[in-house]
């Protein structure tokens, strides 16, 4: 059992979106249909995994990017969601450090798999004949594999690199989970080792893998247009143009969000970018794709009607 005031030394206190507590009771509501369409990532995984016809690379990655979406989304909506039930918005040191450890591990996930699905999309369309030999089953695993490990290890390093840090004083983190800036700014210690850090993981899992989909499509696009059929350029159009959305939502707020002056926006910036990194693209991200998929469409449906008729 520890002292009262021990525990009060190692809580911390979560903002939140609003301050309002009408917009809580909306906020909650929001949040729950949030877990809800969460769920559409587990639907896609068990469709995916169930047909195998869809044990491709495409399909297996899209797999893993829901599973990330999912993932994304509970870690973050979860504890808000306890919060607005108990009408408090405290959460322990250790809490915040796991939900921030699994914000890295997922968003790393996120961020690198884009670019290697837009990999797979590149040689699908610009080496169709080697397809087979270049997206190996082995080559995948690997690369999943790897990356999940690559993962882990940027994120334990990012927590073990906080432990160290010490908070005193001001222990209200303006924001809706522990994320990792607006922690840094509570510490009373020296956190320009975190900083430095922080920029070159930005430089690994952010630029990278942005500079990299932009040389894949800035080919693909080239070898589309010189493709000579209309039908074939359609057909080839309409395979990338969910990824390309995807890119589009993920980069593109990202880059809008902090193309806005700071004088104007900067909590609002903060806020505004991990809304949509931790709730909105992980909620699209189903419908993008199953909507637009024929293949995945029928799979969810079979997967539907399967349990359905198990269960009567
Ligand atoms: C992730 O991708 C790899 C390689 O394509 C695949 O073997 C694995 O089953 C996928 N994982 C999930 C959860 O879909």
């Amino acid at each position: 059992m520890e002292p009262r005031n021990q525990t009060s030394t190692s809580e911390f206190i979560l903002l939140g979106l609003s301050e309002y507590l009408e917009q809580e009771t909306l906020l909650f509501a929001l949040f729950l249909c949030n877990v809800v369409v969460a769920m559409g990532n587990l639907l896609i995984i068990l469709a995916i995994s169930s047909d195998s016809h869809l044990h491709t690379p495409m399909y297996l990655f899209l797999a893993n990017l829901s599973l990330v979406d999912f993932g994304l989304t509970t870690n973050t909506v979860h504890k808000m969601l306890v919060n607005i039930q108990n009408k408090s918005k405290s959460i322990s040191y250790s809490c915040c450090l796991t939900q921030k450890y699994f914000f890295h591990f997922f968003s790393i996930i996120d961020s690198v798999l884009i670019a290697v699905m837009a990999y797979d999309k590149f040689v699908a369309i610009c080496h169709p004949l080697h397809y087979t030999t270049i997206m190996s089953p082995c080559l995948c695993g690997l690369l999943a594999s790897d990356l999940w490990v690559f993962s882990y290890s940027i994120s334990i390093t990012h927590i073990l690199l906080m432990v160290h840090l010490v908070f005193c004083g001001n222990k209200k983190i303006a924001h809706y989970f522990c994320d990792l800036t607006p922690l840094l700014r509570l510490s009373c210690t020296d956190t320009s080792v975190n900083k430095i850090f922080v920029l070159i993981v930005a430089g690994m899992v952010i630029a990278t893998p942005f500079i990299c989909i932009l040389a894949f499509y800035v080919h693909l696009i080239v070898t589309i247009v010189k493709l000579p059929s209309a039908g074939g350029r359609k057909k080839a159009f309409s395979t990338c143009s969910s990824h390309l959305s995807v890119v589009a939502l993920l980069y593109g707020t990202t880059i809008g969000v902090y193309m806005c002056p700071s004088s104007v926006c900067t909590a609002v910036k903060e806020k505004a970018s991990s809304v949509m990194h931790t709730l909105v693209t992980p909620m699209l991200n189903p419908f993008i794709y199953s909507l637009r998929n024929r293949d995945l469409k029928r799979a969810l449906r079979d997967l539907i009607s399967k349990k359905v008729i198990s269960s009567s």
